[in-house]
């Protein structure tokens, strides 16, 4: 089995045989971070650049950490740091990078689509680390690998993500992926910010969080994406917080079970309360080490497409 495309641009171009394909490799990925010595040579004489026009704590450090890790020769450019400030063009700087022999490049940016651009103009591999409102795969895929790790399956579980689903990148990916994969999604957020036609995806819709959160399975949380609203806040901070805001108690109309899942960073007491946020059922932590692995694997994929080698 081989990816059938040099880039990872979103799942919804992606096949559910690729996601699973990904996943079982990033439990290989999760053996070897948990090793003592987390060394391993697969990646030995690749490049892999980081390109990020955003903001970026998780992203940008766990695709470095998986990059060396694995052996790579790893490198970051910030847009604010580099070449980019000059008014040099995405194109341009990308295959700026291309002739230094970047094996992969990972690109986070403002605009929907812009990873997509950079793919069809350079040789290397490009890895959407997350493009305006439209997807941020690799998030989804480690969303995924957390819930196969927790619950054993995603087939037919029932997933809730709740919030600012209109800018949420995060949110489109997982709704692709898990739809592919057999889960039953269900949204709820302000009417304000729901995307109009989103019912169209496969996924219920609410406008209460009870209801989205009744039996589920897992709760996501989405932050307020303040830094993507050109008009006046509606709902406003606070309101987000009070009629869409996860605690204790509407956490109960989940099952007992119930994941707590974000994809970080989280602004405790709006999106979750605080003790949501480090309550026994909550996996925000094992999202973030979880990551790691499913970069690892992403890497490992890519710069491995028909070289015919297996991992082990
Ligand atoms: N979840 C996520 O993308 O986090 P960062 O913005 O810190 O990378």
């Amino acid at each position: 089995m081989i990816l059938k495309s040099k880039d990872v641009l979103g799942l919804k171009d992606m096949t559910a045989e690729e996601i699973g394909y990904i996943l079982e490799t990033a439990k290989t990925m999760k053996y070897i971070l948990a090793s003592k010595n987390k060394k391993t040579p697969h990646l030995q004489g690749k490049s892999i650049i980081t390109l990020f026009y955003e903001n970026s704590t998780r992203t940008r450090l766990s695709f470095e950490l998986a990059s060396k890790y694995m052996s790579a020769s790893a490198a970051n450019i910030s847009a604010s740091g580099s070449s980019v400030a000059k008014g040099e063009s995405l194109i341009d700087t990308g295959k700026t990078i291309d002739m230094m022999g970047a094996d992969v490049i990972v690109i986070r940016h403002s605009m929907s689509g812009a990873p997509h651009l950079l793919a069809q103009n350079v040789n290397a591999s490009v890895i959407n680390a997350g493009d305006g409102m439209n997807e941020h795969p690799t998030q989804a895929l480690l969303d995924m690998f957390t819930i196969l790790e927790k619950k054993g399956t995603l087939k037919n579980l029932k997933i809730a993500i709740i919030g600012d689903i209109y800018h949420s990148r995060v949110a489109r990916s997982n709704i692709w992926g898990l739809v592919k994969m057999g889960a039953e999604v269900s949204v709820a957020g302000p009417a304000t910010l729901m995307p109009p036609g989103i019912e169209n995806l496969g996924i219920r819709v609410y406008s209460t969080i009870q209801e989205a959160l009744i039996d589920a399975d897992v709760v996501m949380g989405l932050r307020i994406q303040l830094e993507r609203q050109k008009k006046a806040l509606f709902p406003t901070v606070r309101e987000y917080a009070r009629f869409f805001g996860l605690d204790d108690k509407r956490l109960k109309f989940a099952k007992e079970d119930a994941l707590v899942m974000h994809p970080g960073p989280v602004n405790r007491g709006v999106e979750l309360s605080s003790k949501v946020v480090d309550c026994d059922q909550s996996v925000i932590n094992e999202q973030v080490t979880n990551g790691v692995a499913v970069r690892m694997a992403l890497l490992y994929l890519l710069t491995r497409r028909g070289s015919g080698e297996n991992l082990n």
